[in-house]
């Protein structure tokens, strides 16, 4: 693995010094909202963090919203008094200065900000749900007006009507069914006349906790030979940390054969029998997998040119 690194590093020199800045590393800025609504009222504040996965470097960062380049330098971004126009996708990017010139890291994945005019906004959690979890919708107020009524609507159909002063709503043992767009209309009267705001629609996703396994089959002849194919068992675990161990990840069986695989969550198997079921039992949760981004040290850079 060293004797390889270091090759590709000979390999790669020549071009690093020939090669003209722009110049992008293997690491991913990560922006983080630090606030807790993604949502906002317009005339509040958000609070955004940039962090960058390299300790070693002094990098400065840089903001965007959308394709637009943000005045902001530092870790930390903050809105003020946001008003509606401010609302964007908003990402990161971390900068320094080397004997190459300017190297950046690849933008983050961003994160959506809505600045939101109107009276309600219904909050939905910031993970998706998973069946079987209760999921809670609050309805956030502008100012607190005394309310009697908050109704929660899926679709445009009414879900749970409420009286009082509760805005949250629970949906208990959620289906797949539950998923939707949701939204909340709140009612209370002042000087006997009564007002209603409603909020726009949030959607609510909700994940399978095990999705059903699909079976890939290759059978190419020149890559396995005339006996032999490989079985690709697609299965995917949603569980949060910390994720009951597994101690077997898929199951494929066959005419009289039974192979079991440990290792990952996509099994890759070489049987002789055509007719193969699968069936999934205690896959492995997913931080086992191997990373995204390979780990390359800063200096193997790739040209965007
Ligand atoms: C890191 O960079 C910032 C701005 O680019 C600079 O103000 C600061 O002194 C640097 N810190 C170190 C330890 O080099
Ligand atoms: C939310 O979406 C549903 C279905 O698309 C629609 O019927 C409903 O009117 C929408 N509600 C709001 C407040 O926009
Ligand atoms: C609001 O109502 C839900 C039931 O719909 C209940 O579980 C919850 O405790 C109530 N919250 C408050 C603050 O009363
Ligand atoms: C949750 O829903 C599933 C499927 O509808 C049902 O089998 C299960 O008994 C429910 N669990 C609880 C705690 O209600």
């Amino acid at each position: 693995m060293d004797t390889c690194i270091f090759l590709l590093v000979l390999v790669l020199l020549p071009q690093l010094i020939m090669s003209n800045v722009p110049k992008v590393t293997s690491f991913r800025a990560v922006v983080e909202l630090v606030s807790e609504n993604s949502r906002i009222f317009s005339g509040e504040g958000l609070h955004l963090r940039c962090s960058i996965p390299d300790v070693h470097s002094n990098w400065s960062v840089e903001w965007f919203r959308g394709s637009e380049r943000l005045p902001e330098n530092g870790e930390n971004f903050k809105l003020w008094n946001a008003h509606i126009k401010e609302g964007g996708k908003f990402s990161c990017q971390g900068a320094r200065e080397s004997v190459v010139g300017i190297i950046r890291t690849m933008q983050s994945l961003p994160v959506e900000i809505d600045v939101d005019g109107g009276w309600a906004i219904l909050k939905a959690p910031s993970h998706q749900p998973l069946t079987g979890d209760t999921l809670k919708l609050s309805c956030r107020l502008r100012g607190t007006p005394p309310i009697h009524e908050a109704i929660l609507y899926r679709d445009g159909i009414e879900v749970i009507r409420q009286t009082g002063q509760n805005l949250s709503f629970y949906l208990s043992n959620v289906t797949l069914e539950d998923a939707g767009m949701y939204s909340c209309r709140v009612s209370w009267d002042v000087r006997r006349r009564t007002y209603s705001v409603i909020s726009v629609n949030t959607t609510v996703n909700i994940l399978e906790v095990l999705t059903e396994p699909l079976m890939e089959i290759q059978a190419d002849v020149k890559m396995f030979g005339k006996n032999r194919m490989k079985l690709i068992c697609h299965v995917q675990y949603n569980a949060r940390a910390p994720a009951p161990p597994g101690s077997r990840a898929v199951q494929l069986q066959g005419q009289g054969a039974t192979v079991e695989s440990g290792e990952v969550e996509s099994t890759q198997q070489f049987l002789r029998n055509a007719r193969i079921t699968t069936m999934a039992q205690h896959p492995h949760p997913r931080h086992l997998l191997p990373p995204e981004n390979p780990k390359l040290p800063p200096e193997l850079l790739q040209s965007s040119s």
